[in-house]
């Protein structure tokens, strides 16, 4: 099934029914399929979707909203309020004044209050969606006061402590973590602050900021919501892409991928990515799975909690990140069956052709490997590999040091099948996904390739 229907089309659709919503999600870089699969398998088999970079959109009904914050694929989700085509003349005046009084954006009141409604369902949010003009300005009041009551704890702190470097940090967002405030811990007497960001792609007379400004003060006209850019409970993320404005509201105070790991190492993966490798070595119930460079533990931990009836096994050289694993392995999940081990993944203690499926993070750049490391290390991994999986056994391993991988697996020659290569981003380094299977050859009878019989065939879908 296509993944090519334009976020308007949907958007149109889902503005005619009361019922449905267009929502949508990011992911990372490069696993937009697997988010989409995600969906398709455990909400809506028939789901038309649109796929961008790093984004997914689709409609959903409202029945089913509650579900798509338990998806594993995915970080954030957003739901569209908005969406049309604005006729751009690229004088920064003018383009502004349109913007404010565009037909498109908040004109509906029946489709803000659909989508606040589900906001509020999706977010847990307990106070004043439409307050009062009374009730906004005594609220602004309050919020003065609070934020007289800050500056005057800064500046206390500022003189107390001349050397530190003090910037609000109470009210600052922790970076990547947390973003404005948590709606769920609102109170009923809270009036909803918001505030509304705007990113770009296109030529326009217009700045980001100013899209932002004039939009927010359309918004505060009608709803009499409070400002706030550092505390709010709703973030209003507007998309400017050429002419097409589309409006999200934010349903996640933090990221998804943020439910696993708390004791973190110098490369601990992101439990999203971890989902999206396991999910394509296509686990199935009874499998044995082993991640043999597990680091603090994040894909093992992945494994168990998304496909419970399967065995995990894992392990790594280095005594700390076995421990970080304990400690991981502890607070996640109680009684989880995974069974650690400290070895080196060049000399597995596993009988030949016994496990199902391996998935792992290969060791990269200065944190974790070098690549003269890499050089042998990884042929000598993917042959220890040839011997413990089974024939037809799934191997999924992200590496950033493509360039060593190749010739390992050049060196591993017909005792691999490459099913797909995936591009993806991690941390905003380039690497790559290699989803192989191990083939009918023995190991001892095994052939190394060389440069011209490569033969790889891609995945239709990346
Ligand atoms: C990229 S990190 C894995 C990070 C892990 N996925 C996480 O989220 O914490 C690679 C790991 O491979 C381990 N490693 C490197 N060489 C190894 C070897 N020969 N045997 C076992 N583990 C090895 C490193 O100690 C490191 O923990």
């Amino acid at each position: 099934m296509s993944a090519n229907e334009s976020v308007s089309e949907l958007f149109t659709e889902s503005d005619k029914n009361d019922n449905i919503f267009t929502i949508g999600v990011t992911v990372d870089t490069g696993f937009e399929w697997e988010a989409i699969d995600e969906y398709r398998e455990k909400i809506d088999k028939e789901a038309r979707v649109s796929k961008q970079r790093g984004r997914i959109y689709f409609n959903i009904d409202r029945d089913h909203l509650a579900k798509i914050q338990q998806m594993r694929s995915i970080d954030h989700i957003f739901i569209v309020a908005d969406n049309g085509q604005l006729s751009l003349t690229n004088d920064k005046e003018s383009d502004l004044l349109h913007i404010r009084n565009s037909d498109m954006f908040l004109k509906s009141d029946s489709r803000w209050k659909k989508t606040l409604e589900a906001w509020k369902c999706m977010t847990a949010f307990k106070g004043k969606v439409y307050p009062t003009v009374e009730e906004y300005n005594a609220a602004k009041e309050q919020d003065l006061v609070v934020k007289a009551k800050m500056l005057e704890m800064r500046n206390k702190k500022k003189e107390e402590k001349d050397a530190l470097d003090w910037d609000v940090s109470e009210m600052k967002e922790e970076k990547g973590k947390k973003r404005g405030s948590d709606p769920s811990k609102s109170d009923e007497n809270d009036v909803l602050k918001y505030r509304v960001t705007c990113e770009r792609s296109g030529k326009h007379a217009i700045e980001s900021n100013e899209v932002a400004r004039i939009i927010g003060e359309v918004v505060q006209d009608k709803f009499h919501w409070i400002v706030d850019l550092s505390m709010y409970h709703l973030e209003i993320v507007c998309k400017l892409i050429d002419d097409q404005l589309t409006t999200h509201l934010r349903v996640t105070h933090k990221s998804l991928h943020n439910r696993n790991i708390m004791h973190f190492g110098p490369t601990t993966l992101r439990s999203t990515i971890c989902y999206n490798l396991l999910k394509l070595a296509v686990p199935k119930p009874g499998d044995i799975i082993v991640d043999p460079m597990c680091g603090g533990g994040s894909i093992p931990i992945e494994a168990t909690l998304a496909f419970p009836h399967t065995y995990i096994l894992c392990g790594d050289n280095d005594s700390r990140a076995v421990d970080r694993t304990k400690l991981n392995m502890n607070v996640s999940t109680v009684g989880c069956k995974i069974d650690l081990v400290q070895w080196t993944a060049a000399k597995l203690p596993f009988k030949d052709s016994i496990v199902d499926i391996v998935v792992t993070d290969m060791p990269f750049g200065r944190r974790s490997g070098n690549k003269s490391y890499n050089k042998i290390f990884y042929k000598e991994f993917l042959l220890e590999l040839g011997r413990i999986v089974k024939l037809n056994g799934r191997i999924v391993l992200l590496t950033y040091d493509r360039c060593n991988f190749k010739d390992a697996l050049m060196a591993a020659g017909d005792l691999f099948w490459v099913i797909k290569i995936i591009g993806v981003n991690v941390g905003g380094l380039p690497a790559a996904v290699y989803v192989l299977n191990r083939t009918q050859t023995s190991l001892d009878r095994f052939k190394p390739r060389v440069a011209k019989q490569h033969n790889y065939s891609t995945n239709k879908k990346n």
